[in-house]
């Protein structure tokens, strides 16, 4: 199995050896949102062979964004196993006064992705127009729509670009109807599994804190929804994320 997509911040856990432990058969993508966190999974990738990293700065954490950030960015990008820019985007759900210092640092994410073929791995909330009209400049990148939360309708536009589909423990959910609908429509070869630990805990863990071990609950969910068996779901969406993210495995 392979977590594309979790927080592993030391200040997140209690234990966060047990917590890589467990997935000590799997692998897994840890993302960052700053430049500390990003920072910590440089080290993280260099630790643990089993751990690859994408590197970013979030849209809701622009206000600490400062311009030291895109060279380390640019040095750490050269390595192999930091293998995507992330999680990078545009957020106005809480953070809409900060609007146009995020598309700024989106867009100077992204160049950096196109120069160094990396994929972009996209945070996008109640941003959809903005998000669109920026990617539309940069569809030779490639992409990934990071814990997908908009409607079938914009899954559709999406499928005919660049772009891969990160599924969570949101499609777990008694209320995740209508993520369900567009798992459903979405094929297969264009989902990635992720769990985005330590938060969005699949059922039946709800409420505790999540793990990346916690994907096989989300691949047990797309294969019902799917009518597949889980080791289908797990074949395939591996090899996804093994294509999307070029793993050296
Ligand atoms: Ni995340």
């Amino acid at each position: 199995m392979i977590d594309t997509h979790c927080h592993l911040d030391k200040k997140l856990y209690e234990d966060i050896e047990s917590v890589i432990k467990k997935m000590d058969m799997n692998k897994m993508i840890a993302a960052g949102v700053d430049y500390d966190s990003s920072k910590e999974v440089v080290k993280l990738v260099n630790a643990y062979t089993n751990i690859y990293g994408v590197i970013g700065f979030h849209p809701e954490e622009v206000d600490k964004y400062t311009e030291n950030f895109l060279p380390f960015l640019e040095e750490n990008l050269k390595q192999p196993k930091i293998v995507g820019i992330g999680e990078i985007g545009l957020d106005y759900h809480y953070t809409k006064e900060t609007k146009d210092k995020q598309i700024t640092i989106f867009k100077q994410q992204l160049d950096l992705a196109r120069k160094y073929h990396k994929t972009v791995v996209i945070h996008s909330r109640d941003a959809l127009e903005d998000t669109l009209e920026v990617i539309k400049e940069y569809l030779d990148v490639k992409m990934v729509f990071h814990c997908f939360g908009y409607s079938l309708e914009v899954a559709k536009i999406l499928l005919k670009y660049n772009v891969m589909f990160g599924i969570g423990g949101v499609v777990t959910f008694k209320n995740g109807k209508k993520l369900k609908e567009v798992v459903k429509e979405i094929p297969l070869d264009r989902l990635l599994l992720e769990t985005d630990s330590p938060y969005l805990t699949p059922e039946p863990y709800r409420g505790e804190k999540n793990e990346p071990y916690n994907i096989l609950y989300v691949a047990e969910e797309i294969a019902k929804i799917k009518g597949l068996s889980i080791k289908e779901v797990l074949d395939v969406t591996t090899e996804n994320a093994i294509r999307q993210f070029d793993l050296l495995i």
